[in-house]
């Protein structure tokens, strides 16, 4: 082909978005980074930046330094997840602590602010791919978006208690990412001290337990937590070398010896480790089938913990004093609902209604409490598939709802900094996750439906319509206004509300449905119910 002819099948490529036109060069310590434009010119995108490293001989530890590299390094392939188990088996990889940055194309006056997304999936599931996580929506409010991926399932969150598995790795992959941001983001255009960090489900109870955490001090200035929270029965294994011992139990080995459990599975390559499939014994205790989770930590010279007390007894003495906004949805727990069937809804007459971060003196105290909460949310009736919508407020409240209120006044109390409580019952044609679970009809927001209305991810291609450009707006706006200024609804702002604080008098809420509008606490009863069950039976001794 002669210079012109390629020079003209390039030009008409690149008008018609086939080959991306290149974002302009950043330089980091790393080294040089090339990007894309996105097609429809408003972003720039880096994608896939090595932000640390690991591997099969640092597994289950804190990551490694990033890779530095020569020339340009071309960050634009969406192709790095994290070893994660699907139905078509795993997918992903062991080094797979990529990050991606997106930047407003437009010139800067001054440093853009910046939002760090910590995605949900239970611990054992995610990315940060724009699958879900477009940028789009919240980079068109003059913000620098980031979002990455860190160790999941196994890989992520063993915890033996033991110099070369001392638990959390995923959490410290999270602390690393931070670090890359606040050293690196200024060569975008960012402030690195104009830094909040979001997340939602298990990325929002990372953010709870990050806000706990003294290892990430001074990394981030705002915190958004959506429908999670580290004082969640779900947040802390409680016991995992228990739940380590159960792995090597299915490959035949019977051991609760931590240096013997971490011989075995360091042994075994990332795919087979990730797919090792146990089921949780199921107990009296109403806990989540998630097998891995972040852990107190023992400390161990030589390794720096992420938590090494409870969460509970943190926020007690030394909360960090920063703004936070924390919320939930309506009705969280249609997605667990529609995972159940008629068995396991029987199977919950046999069993308590509270999870095992209670603690009794004896079983017939136990029983007696089970029975006061079975019968406050289904009344005389036996526990069945008709009652679905009453296990949906136990999900809803106990797993989401409660925490996130409990949270909220242990910070009110004890920092100056506004706390923002939001409850989001809108319902549109973006609500994946209802849809998903098979609950289009009823009424409220199904657990991640908020996310669709401040992310454009390819999941959902549809135009969108008038009422959900509505909220799109509202959300957008009022996250990055939180993001800016510490405050979702400034004076300088339209929109129609003014979001006031909780105070440690007076919790507040924001409900965000078609309309806006401040309200008091959701579902008082239930809060009193579950107040008085955790001031008197928490269990406060974690190890
Ligand atoms: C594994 O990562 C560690 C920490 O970054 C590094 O020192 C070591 O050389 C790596 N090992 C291999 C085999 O790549
Ligand atoms: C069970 O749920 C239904 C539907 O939401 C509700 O009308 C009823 O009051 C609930 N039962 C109890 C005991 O709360
Ligand atoms: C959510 O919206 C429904 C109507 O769709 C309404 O009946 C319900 O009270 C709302 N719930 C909350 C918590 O605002
Ligand atoms: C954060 O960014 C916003 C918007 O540019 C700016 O108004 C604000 O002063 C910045 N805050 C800090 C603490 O730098």
């Amino acid at each position: 082909m002669s210079y012109r002819r390629k020079y003209i099948v390039l030009f008409t490529l690149v008008v018609m978005n086939v080959i991306d036109q290149p974002a302009p060069e950043v330089k980091i310590a790393q080294g040089t980074l090339s990007g894309k434009i996105s097609a429809d010119g408003t972003i720039f995108e880096y994608i896939g930046i090595p932000y640390a490293s690991t591997n099969s001989s640092t597994r289950f530890q804190a990551p490694g330094p990033p890779p530095s590299w020569e020339g340009v390094y071309n960050a634009v392939d969406e192709i790095y997840v994290c070893a994660q188990k699907s139905l078509i088996g795993v997918f992903g990889s062991e080094d797979c602590l990529k990050i991606n940055v997106y930047v407003p194309a437009m010139p800067k006056k001054k440093p853009l602010p910046v939002m760090v997304y910590i995605h949900g999936g239970a611990f054992y599931l995610g990315s940060g791919s724009k699958t879900i996580y477009g940028p789009g929506f919240l980079t068109k409010k003059d913000v620098i978006l980031v979002t990455f991926n860190y160790r999941l399932g196994a890989l992520g969150f063993i915890c033996l208690k033991i110099k070369e598995a001392p638990g959390n790795a995923g959490l410290k992959d999270q602390i690393a990412a931070l670090k890359w941001v606040k050293k690196n983001i200024a060569a975008f255009g960012g402030d690195p001290d104009n830094v909040t960090v979001f997340g939602e489900s298990a990325g929002a109870t990372s953010v709870s337990l990050l806000l706990a955490s003294e290892a990430s001090t001074g990394l981030f200035k705002r915190a958004i937590a959506q429908s999670g929270s580290s004082l969640s029965n779900w947040a802390i294994n409680r016991n995992p070398i228990w739940i380590a011992s159960l792995l090597v139990k299915s490959l035949g080995y019977n051991t609760e010896d931590p240096n013997e459990i971490y011989k075995i599975l360091s042994k075994m390559t990332y795919k087979e480790l990730t797919a090792i499939t146990v089921k949780k014994p199921l107990g009296l205790f109403f806990d989540t089938e998630i097998l891995h989770l972040p852990c107190i930590e023992s400390n161990i010279p030589g390794t720096e913990p992420v938590l090494t007390d409870s969460p509970y007894n943190i926020l007690k003495s030394k909360p960090k004093d920063i703004e936070v906004l924390f919320g939930t949805t309506s009705k969280e727990g249609y997605f667990l609902v529609a995972m159940e069937t008629e068995e396991t809804f029987r199977e919950r007459n046999k069993h308590y209604l509270f999870a095992s971060d209670l603690t009794f003196s004896s079983e017939s105290e136990a029983m007696k409490l089970a029975q006061k909460v079975k019968e406050f949310y289904f009344g005389k009736d036996e526990i069945s598939m008709q009652k679905y919508m009453n296990l949906t407020d136990v999900y809803t409240q106990l797993y989401f709802e409660i925490p996130a209120i409990f949270e909220t006044e242990f910070l009110v109390k004890r920092i100056k900094s506004n706390v923002y409580n939001y409850i989001f019952n809108y319902s549109g044609a973006r609500s994946f996750m209802k849809a998903r679970s098979r609950y289009w009809d009823e009424e409220g927001a199904c657990h991640g439906d908020e996310i669709f209305y401040l992310f454009d991810g390819y999941l959902i291609p549809f135009r969108i319509n008038n009422d959900d450009s509505r909220i799109i707006e509202y959300m957008t706006s009022m996250w990055t206004n939180f993001a800016k200024y510490g405050n979702p609804t400034p004076d300088s702002s339209d929109l129609p509300v003014k979001w006031v604080p909780s105070t440690k008098d007076n919790l507040n809420f924001l409900y965000i449905d078609s309309e806006l509008k401040m309200g008091p606490m959701p579902n008082p009863e239930s809060y009193r119910l579950w107040k008085d069950i955790y001031n008197k039976y928490l269990k406060t001794d974690i190890r």
